[in-house]
C-alpha cells in the first residue's frame, strides 16, 4: 500500500539550475521559487552556498534569497552548505534549514568535495553542530547510493555505513541519492531493508532519484511501499550534478504528482500550475522539459 500523503521536496531551483549551461538571472530564480510555492510545494530547496568557482550557476545565492525576502527562508526553504564557510553565508542570509551532502563512494567524494569520505564527514561535523545550535533543520544527502560512474555498483553496507555516520552527527533527515539514475526497484528495496535493519527507519529518509534510465517513478513507488513519505523531485525534470559523469535530470515533479494524484495520495500540489511553471522556465532555458507529463499537459 501507499501512504495517504507524500511530502514533495522540490529541488528544481538548486539541483535543476546548478547544471544548466544557461546563466539564469537571480530575479528569474526568485520568481521560480515563488511560482513553485504558489503551486503548493511546501518544501523548496532554493540554492547552494558552495564555492562559486565550483558551481558558478548558483554564485548568486545571497542575491536570490535577498530578492525572496521572508518567503525564501525558514524551516522549509533549505539550502546546500558543504562547510562552515557556507554555513556562515547561509546564516547571514537568514536561512532556517541547511543540507550537507556526502557521498557513499570515495571517488565521488573526492570529485564533488575535494575530500575523501572520512574527511568530508569531518568537514560536516562542525556545520551540523552549529546549525543545530542555531535551531536550524538539517538534512544530509548521500550521493551514489546505488551506482557510481567510476566505481560501479555500490554495496548496500557501504551506503548504510555513511548514513549511520551522518545520523550520528545529528542530522534530521537523510536523502538517498541515486545521483546517476541507475537504481532499480529491487535495489531500492534491498537498501531500505538494510537501513531498517541498521535502525534507520523510513521516517528518517527521503529518496532522491535521477531519471537517466527512466526508472525514477518505479523506484519511487518501491520506496513508498517500504514506508518512505518524502520524495525529492525537480519541476520540469531539470537537474544533474556537474561533478557526476552521466547524471541527467531529476525525477520530474510533474511525473511524481501525476502518479500520486492518480493513486489518491495527497501532495497539496496543483499540477496545472506546475506545468505552467515548467513551460515558463523552459523559455528562459531555451529548451523544452524532458518530462513526458509536462509535454502531454502543455499540449506540446
Ligand atoms: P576546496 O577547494 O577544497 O575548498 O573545495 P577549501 O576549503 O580548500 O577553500 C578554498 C577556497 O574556497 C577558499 O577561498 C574558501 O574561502 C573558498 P580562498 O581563501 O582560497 O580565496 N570557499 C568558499 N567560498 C564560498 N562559499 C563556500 C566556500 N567554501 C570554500 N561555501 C568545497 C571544497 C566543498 C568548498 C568545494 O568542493 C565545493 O564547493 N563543492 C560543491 C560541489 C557542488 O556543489 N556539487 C553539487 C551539489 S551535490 C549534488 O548535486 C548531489 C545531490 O543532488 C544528491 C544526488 O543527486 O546524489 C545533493
Ligand atoms: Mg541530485
Amino acid at each position: 500500500t501507499l501512504p495517504s500523503r507524500v511530502t514533495v521536496y522540490e529541488v528544481g531551483p538548486r539541483d535543476g539550475l546548478q547544471n544548466e549551461s544557461t546563466v539564469v538571472p537571480a530575479e528569474v530564480k526568485a520568481e521560480f521559487v515563488r511560482r513553485l510555492a504558489a503551486a503548493g510545494l511546501g518544501t523548496v530547496e532554493t540554492t547552494s552556498f558552495v564555492d562559486p568557482r565550483w558551481v558558478p550557476q548558483l554564485a548568486d545565492a545571497e542575491e536570490v534569497l535577498g530578492l525572496l525576502g521572508p518567503d525564501g527562508v525558514g524551516a522549509r526553504r533549505p539550502v546546500l552548505v558543504p562547510n562552515v564557510r557556507g554555513l556562515d553565508r547561509a546564516l547571514a542570509a537568514g536561512v532556517g534549514a541547511v543540507a550537507v551532502f556526502g557521498s557513499a563512494t570515495e571517488t565521488f567524494a573526492r570529485r564533488n568535495l575535494n575530500r575523501n569520505v572520512e574527511e568530508s564527514l569531518g568537514m560536516f561535523a562542525p556545520v551540523v553542530e552549529r546549525a543545530r545550535a542555531e535551531g536550524l533543520w538539517v538534512r544530509g544527502y548521500v550521493s551514489m547510493c546505488f551506482g557510481d560512474p567510476w566505481e560501479g555498483p555500490v554495496p548496500v553496507e557501504q551506503v548504510v555505513g555513511v548514513c549511520r555516520r551522518l545520523l550520528d552527527l545529528g542530522i534530521d533527515q537523510l536523502s538517498l541519492g541515486d545521483t546517476i539514475g541507475v537504481a532499480t526497484t529491487g535495489h531500492v528495496h534491498r537498501l531500505l531493508e538494510a537501513l531498517a535493519a541498521a535502525g534507520v527507519g523510513p521516517d528518517r529518509l527521503g529518496v532522491h532519484f535521477h531519471d537517466t534510465y527512466g526508472q525514477a517513478l518505479a523506484n519511487t513507488v518501491a520506496a513508498l511501499r517500504d514506508g518512505v513519505t518524502v520524495v525529492d523531485a525537480s519541476t520540469g525534470g531539470l537537474g544533474g550534478c556537474p561533478y557526476a559523469k552521466s547524471a541527467t535530470g531529476n525525477l520530474a515533479t510533474e511525473d511524481l504528482v501525476w502518479l500520486l494524484d492518480g493513486a489518491g495520495v495527497e501532495t497539496g500540489v496543483d499540477l496545472d500550475a506546475l506545468v505552467a511553471t515548467s513551460a515558463w522556465m523552459a523559455e528562459h532555458l531555451g529548451r523544452p522539459s524532458p518530462s513526458r507529463v509536462v509535454r502531454a499537459l502543455s499540449g506540446g
